[in-house]
């Protein structure tokens, strides 16, 4: 048993999408999320860049005395897992083998479409996932940079939004892939608007569901389960404005975050 709670966090709202699914899966779970919105978007980003937030992120997680840390980010899991993953002594559990293992299953004509930040793109973390999982799939890649800008707006299913992801995957969809990976936390705001534009033939696929069931794994691993009467907690951080925190989050998680706090990341 144990009552701490799950650390998670992402450049920004993003990582929402994952914590929705970790609530889902395990409800009595008390989570502390924190979105780096000041600091996205990560993916036009260094490599190193990304790293010493991925570190300063995590410092201020431990700090909130958690018993996991989730990565809900593809940038920082595509460069910093390898650094990350036995530097601390609590478990840490990242988005894109989840995500890979996802696609895998759900393609059938082995053609298998991944977009995400320029950083994921090019660390070709996922293609070195998949073909892993499954030699025989061929994988089409695109860095879709503008998608993080638009869902940090809330421009999630409007014009602009729509002309966008014409430019970026109209190309893709003529590779014929039969499913789609949405490499990147944020983009499965943009379910609808990319949907219309793949078709109904081409699943999209998130990483978000499959990431909570590994996490429900390791807390039975690690006999961690929170065992307390009183409901759990969710405490939300930002490194940028509260207000516009909220009212996206809000959106996301379909319910009223309450007293989301800004901090200054840059301390830790
Ligand atoms: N949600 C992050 C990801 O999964 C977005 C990265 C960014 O801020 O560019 O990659």
């Amino acid at each position: 048993m144990d009552n701490r709670p799950i650390g998670v966090f992402d450049s920004g709202l993003g990582g929402l999408t994952v914590l929705k699914e970790i609530r889902n899966l395990l409800p009595t779970e008390s989570i502390v999320y924190f979105g780096d919105s000041g600091r996205a978007p990560y993916g036009t980003k260094s490599k190193e860049t990304v790293i010493k937030y991925t570190f300063q992120n995590i410092r201020f997680l431990l700090n909130q005395d958690i018993k996991m840390i989730v990565i809900a980010c593809n940038t920082a899991s595509a460069c910093s897992i390898d650094l990350v993953k036995h530097s601390f002594d609590i478990p840490v559990v990242e988005v894109v083998e989840p995500g890979s293992v996802s696609a895998v299953r759900e393609t059938v004509n082995k053609k298998v479409g991944v977009i995400g930040t320029i950083a994921t793109v090019n660390s070709g973390v996922y293609e070195k996932a998949i073909s892993r999982l499954d030699p025989s799939i061929e994988i089409f890649q695109k860095a879709c940079p503008m998608f993080v800008p638009l869902v940090e707006e809330g421009w999630w299913e409007n014009d602009i939004a729509q002309r966008i992801a014409e430019e970026y995957l109209l190309s893709l969809k003529e590779k014929g892939i039969d499913s789609l990976v949405l490499g990147c936390t944020h983009y499965p705001l943009l379910h609808n608007t990319i949907s219309k534009v793949m078709g109904e033939g081409v699943k999209l696929v998130s990483s978000a569901l499959e990431v909570a069931k590994v996490v429900k794994e390791v807390i039975n691993e690690n006999n961690a389960a929170r065992n307390e009467k009183i409901g759990p907690v969710y405490r939300f951080y930002t490194s940028d404005s509260v207000e516009k925190f909220e009212s996206l989050g809000n959106s996301i998680l379909n319910e009223k975050i309450r007293s989301a706090e800004k901090i200054d990341i840059e301390r830790y």
